[in-house]
């Protein structure tokens, strides 16, 4: 077998996604995707204005069907021509990890396949490795130069990663609260945003003077890699409070109306969160020392994040790769990425051995 098809399955928090791809079985960098399908339950998680973990479990159940029908018809495959299964397997939401999980494992040991077991912030990594914005473009992957050093920013994660080879990761930051698409996704709550907040709130940014109010950009000294959005958002809501745009309990007062004021509040705090991100990932690349800096995750496909990051890698001569605009929030192609690399190195186990895990680090892989 030259030619691997791999099928993989991503159900780790509120989208259920499936992608079919084609690699040399030596050669990861010669993945060519051949179908993504994303059936996303932003719609119902809507109404809660957040992901209503149950909820998102029994959706997956509904959907993982014909979402994976899907897929494979899109890349014009059946099941008999599928060589491999990949599935996420954390971190994420135990109750919808464990339908991915338990939904591969009964397609391996029907069909007899080998499966790669996925840890999603390394997809969100290697979603940084596709070449450039169009998903369609041949070749697929460019390799990045490694040394790197990866920010994930996503509504669960925000850390940075140094990656010294394939494979051998390095958390030198983290969050120490919220992750930095809860505070896009709370912040926009309290403004009465729709979920998820990330594009709703850059949205109204737009019209908005970022010079208006001053939020605090937590842990600015330049030794710390750690991020914390607690307090900006507790400062939010305190001016949201003084202007009487929301009540004690942070809900919105709704007929309270100003949208000048509130596009104002949307940029200050987009501006606050962006800072944070772009200051402490320049700092630790250029105490690291590494020439090449990743970035993945939903947050990612904030267009005032990417514009600040590219000003500054370009300043300060780093060669920036950021994960195309399609593959920033959660799918199964990026996923399929970090599949096929571990397909060719070896990393293969089977239905026995797959464990789904909430809490799941991201950890060195031995090849
Ligand atoms: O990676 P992702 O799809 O799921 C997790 O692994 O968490 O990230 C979702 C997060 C949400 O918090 C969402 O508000 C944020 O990404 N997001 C954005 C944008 N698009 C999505 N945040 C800022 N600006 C955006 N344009
Ligand atoms: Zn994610």
């Amino acid at each position: 077998m030259e030619k691997v098809i791999l099928l993989t399955i991503e159900t780790s928090c509120d989208e259920t996604a499936a992608s079919v791809v084609s690699f040399h079985k030596n050669k990861p960098s010669s993945i060519t995707p051949l179908s993504s399908v994303v059936a996303s339950q932003i719609k119902t998680h809507a109404k809660y204005g957040g992901v209503f973990p149950e909820l998102a479990s029994r959706l997956h159940i509904e959907k993982i069907n014909p979402v994976v029908e899907k897929a494979l018809k899109e890349a014009k495959k059946t099941i008999e021509n599928i060589d491999a299964l990949a599935v996420t397997v954390g971190p994420g939401l135990i109750g919808s990890l464990l339908v991915g999980v338990e939904f591969t494992r009964g397609l391996a040991m029907a069909r007899q396949l080998p499966v790669v077991a996925l840890n999603h912030l390394e997809g969100h990594i290697f979603a940084s490795y596709a070449n450039g914005e169009a998903t369609t473009r041949s070749p697929f992957i460019k390799e990045p130069s490694l040394p790197a050093l990866a920010l994930i920013a996503s509504g669960g994660h925000t850390m940075l990663v140094l990656i010294d080879k394939e494979f051998h990761y390095k958390v030198v930051g983290q969050t120490l609260d919220d992750a930095s698409g809860e505070a896009f996704d709370k912040i926009a709550r309290m403004l009465a945003l729709p979920y998820p907040g990330g594009p709703a709130l850059s949205a109204l940014a737009k019209y908005g003077n970022s010079k208006k109010f001053t939020f605090p950009v937590a842990l600015a000294q330049k030794d710390n890699d750690n991020f914390s959005f607690s307090g900006l958002k507790t400062a939010v809501y305190y001016k949201l409070r003084s202007l009487g745009f929301v009540n004690e309990k942070a809900e919105p007062v709704l007929n309270k109306n100003n949208k000048q004021l509130k596009s104002d509040i949307a940029a200050s705090a987009q501006k606050a969160i962006v800072e944070a991100l772009v200051k402490k990932t320049i700092n630790a690349a250029l105490r690291l020392r590494v020439k090449t800096i990743l970035g993945g995750g939903g947050v990612m496909a904030n267009t005032l994040l990417r514009e600040e990051l590219a000003k500054k890698a370009q300043d300060n001569k780093l060669d920036l790769r950021l994960t195309p605009l399609a593959l920033c929030t959660d799918n199964a192609l990026s996923m399929a990425i970090a599949g096929a690399y571990h397909w060719c190195r070896g990393n293969v186990g089977s239905w026995q051995t797959l464990e789904p895990c909430a809490s799941l680090p991201l950890k060195d892989v031995k090849v």
